[in-house]
């Protein structure tokens, strides 16, 4: 009883920063991602009757049992639906810099989702497995699938799950990463969004804006339109983060190499580039550009950070079995 699935990671251009159902992992609002080619995840699930309880090797490295508690819980899920008793040693090597704003459990879990599913012998369609992922985290709803993905938030269990806005992407939409800091991030995300939720006195604004960035954002897509997609990721990434520094305690994912960041892209827009940003849970930017003007990208941002530290991602695949 084994299988091993690799999936990709994606990264919101229309956030979730929020949930409204801590146990379902139900979120606040619906998001839309890109999933990336370049950084993934592939994970080994064997369900074993010998074993006494759940075990997990990330990249070779046996993990203590507080480190499983995400784990467990999607496990449980796909224990229940199958309708089996049987724990699992679950071994993950990320492609991914764990952590640092990179969404490596977005890519992980997703993988989790359809390696579990195969090895328990579930016969999972894509919707299902996004909504056996999200049991892992949120973020790993989207990954399921490639290219452009929607999340709805849905009310309840079953109907909080993605699906492709446009899987095959076929314009030129591009995202650069800007490694500022590959280190762990100090704030997680669940406990980051909570607090926003809970504390912040513009979440119910942040609530009405992405549902009109979400009708904007797929009209973009629809219309394929770079600057408009970059625009709308930007503005919706900054408000965001708004609801980090307005929470109490105030906390920031920005450092300085954050910001450094965001002004080059601003000169870039002033020298007529095309050029747009978004940051997740880390101080990481994420560039949003066509593909034709990748170069002039590159030479801005090389001087500063260094070649090593900037990687280039295309719109990429969903889950797949190995
Ligand atoms: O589901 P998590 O814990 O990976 O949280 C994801 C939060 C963001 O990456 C900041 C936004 C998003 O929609 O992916």
């Amino acid at each position: 009883m084994q299988a091993r699935a690799r999936a990709h990671t994606n990264i919101a251009m229309v956030k979730y920063w929020g949930k409204k159902d801590q146990q379902l992992m139900l979120p606040q609002t619906d998001s839309l991602s890109l999933t990336l080619d370049k950084f993934y995840s592939d994970t080994a699930v064997e369900f074993d009757q010998r074993l006494t309880h759940d075990e997990l090797f990330i990249n070779g490295k046996k993990q203590p049992a507080s480190g499983l508690t995400k784990v467990k819980r999607e496990l449980d899920y796909v224990r229940q639906l199958a309708g089996k008793d049987l724990f699992a040693r679950v071994q993950s090597v990320n492609h991914v810099p764990i952590a640092a704003g990179l969404a490596s459990s977005a890519s992980a879990f997703a993988a989790l989702a359809a390696a579990a599913s195969s090895a328990i012998g579930l016969d999972a369609n894509r919707q299902e497995l996004s909504r056996i992922a999200r049991h892992g985290s949120g973020s790993a709803t989207r990954s399921v699938f490639g290219g452009l993905v929607k999340w709805h938030a849905g009310d309840d269990d079953q109907s909080s799950f993605a699906e492709p806005v446009m899987e095959n992407v076929d314009f030129g939409l591009e995202m650069m990463a800007i490694l500022v800091d590959v280190h762990r991030k100090k704030i997680s995300s669940s406990k980051g969004m909570q607090l926003s939720v809970s504390t912040s006195p513009y979440y119910s604004a942040w609530r009405t804006t992405v549902n009109q960035d979400m009708h904007s954002m797929e009209e973009a897509i629809h219309n394929r339109d770079i600057m408009a997609i970059g625009h709308i990721a930007e503005e919706n990434a900054m408000r965001m983060h708004a609801l980090t520094i307005s929470a109490d305690p105030s906390y920031t994912y920005f450092n300085a190499g954050s910001l450094k960041a965001m002004q080059l892209v601003h000169d870039l827009r002033n020298q007529g580039v095309n050029c747009y940003y978004t940051m997740d849970a880390g101080p990481n930017v994420k560039l949003i550009y066509d593909q034709q003007d990748r170069e002039k990208i590159i030479n801005q941002f090389s001087p500063v950070f260094g070649k090593d530290h900037i990687v280039v991602a295309k719109p990429g695949p969903g889950v797949q079995i190995l």
